[in-house]
């Protein structure tokens, strides 16, 4: 019984993970990418094959294994979506024909990641990491901060001494961290309420949007680098947050409210219950 009970949660569990995952690409989707990129989860391919083979060079043979770990290989970004190239036909994969642009050169690679990543792009070349890339090539590129292949989910660990310390001081660094500091912890908090919530069964779309728009709107601010945009916009962050946290608040207080109702109604049925029994005991003698 309890094997069968222990399958049945687990296939509950899937259904609850996968379908959050479509929704999340979905509004990925629509909201920032310009055409969708074919579905379908990629393990294989003409690409992957043979590079992965002997006739690689072998400090280029682990980049499979490094994208395989990355959170774009969960969202289906394989090596032809930023190198372009032919997946399904090995003759012609790496022809310029298919649109095989080879490794990106150190000032392309913005371009390359903001064929997706748009407002995150606008942001960076208006930054001084930009301008100071396209004027003189001494600005970092999203690769500098992000890596190539292994791409994790982004958070402010990424600003870190030994990354941020390499070109200039890393005490202007440290100010953008501290900046952003409270709202990334504002937006955990209520992320972790969300959670709460949806163990209990509370249906949490509408929550969950609103947040996922305002963090991915957030953290697209940390590109520009600019300390006195992030201060300014922490205000109209807070405001958004506090919206989605009052509506949270609401539905925990209803949650208490239903419990301690059934809770109630328990007892009335339970008191019911021994009345009844005591009655049908007396009208017996
Ligand atoms: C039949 C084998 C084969 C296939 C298929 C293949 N590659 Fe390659 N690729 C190579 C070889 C060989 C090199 C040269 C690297 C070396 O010297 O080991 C290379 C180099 C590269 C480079 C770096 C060099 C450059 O031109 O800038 C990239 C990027 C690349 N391949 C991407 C791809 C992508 C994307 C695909 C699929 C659309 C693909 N490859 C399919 C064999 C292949
Ligand atoms: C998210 C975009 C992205 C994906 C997906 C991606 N690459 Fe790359 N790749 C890059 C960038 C940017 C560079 C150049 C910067 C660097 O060397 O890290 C690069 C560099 C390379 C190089 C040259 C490495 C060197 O040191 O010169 C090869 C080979 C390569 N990629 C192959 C692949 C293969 C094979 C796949 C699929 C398994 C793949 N890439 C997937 C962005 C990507
Ligand atoms: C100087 C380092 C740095 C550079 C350069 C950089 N990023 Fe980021 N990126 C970060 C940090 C730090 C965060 C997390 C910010 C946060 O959590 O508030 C982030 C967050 C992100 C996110 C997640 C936010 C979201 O809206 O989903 C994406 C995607 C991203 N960066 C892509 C890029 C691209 C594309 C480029 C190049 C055009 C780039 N980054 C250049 C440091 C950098
Ligand atoms: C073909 C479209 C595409 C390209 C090109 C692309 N990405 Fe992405 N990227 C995505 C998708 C889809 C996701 C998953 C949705 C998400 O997490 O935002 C993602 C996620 C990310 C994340 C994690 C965001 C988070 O939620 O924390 C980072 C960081 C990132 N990409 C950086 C890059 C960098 C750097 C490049 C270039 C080397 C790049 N991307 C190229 C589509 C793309
Ligand atoms: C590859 C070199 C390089 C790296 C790595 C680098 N920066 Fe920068 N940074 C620059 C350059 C160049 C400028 C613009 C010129 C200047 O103001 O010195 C700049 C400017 C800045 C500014 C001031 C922007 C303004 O408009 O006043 C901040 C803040 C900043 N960087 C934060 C960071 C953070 C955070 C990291 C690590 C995640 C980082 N940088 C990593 C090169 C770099």
């Amino acid at each position: 019984m309890r094997y069968i009970l222990s399958i049945l949660l687990l296939l509950t569990l899937l259904t609850v993970t996968t379908t959050a995952d479509a929704g999340y690409r979905d509004i990925f989707g629509k909201e920032f990418l310009t055409k969708p990129w074919a579905g379908g989860l990629v393990e294989e391919s003409v690409c992957i094959e043979c590079h992965t083979s002997d006739i690689i060079k072998p400090e280029f043979r682990d980049i499979p294994q490094e994208w395989k770990k990355s959170w774009h290989y969960h969202n289906d970004v394989s090596c032809e979506n930023c190198h372009g190239g032919d997946p399904e036909d090995a003759e012609m994969a790496m022809s310029p024909e298919r649109g095989f642009i080879g490794t990106p050169k150190y000032s392309e690679v913005p371009e390359v990641c903001g064929k997706c990543h748009i407002g995150i792009l606008k942001n960076y070349l208006e930054s001084g990491h930009g301008k100071a890339l396209k004027a003189s090539k001494t600005g970092p590129n999203c690769v500098t901060c992000h890596g190539s292949h292994n791409i994790q989910k982004a958070s402010i660990k990424i600003i870190n001494e030994s990354r941020c310390s390499k070109c200039h001081s890393y005490e202007r660094a440290k100010i953008m961290k501290q900046a952003l500091f409270l709202t990334e912890k504002k937006i955990r908090e209520i992320d972790n309420d969300l959670k709460k919530l949806r163990s209990e069964g509370v249906f949490t779309d509408e929550e969950d949007r609103s947040l996922f728009r305002t963090h991915v709107e957030y953290r697209t601010l940390f590109h520009t680098v600019n300390v006195g945009l992030v201060k300014k916009s922490t205000d109209k962050f807070a405001k958004k947050l506090g919206l989605i946290e009052e509506k949270i608040d609401k539905t925990f207080k209803e949650l208490e409210f239903r419990k301690n109702f059934s809770a109630f109604l328990m007892m009335v049925f339970a008191g019911l219950g021994i009345v009844i029994f005591l009655l049908a005991r007396t009208y017996k003698d």
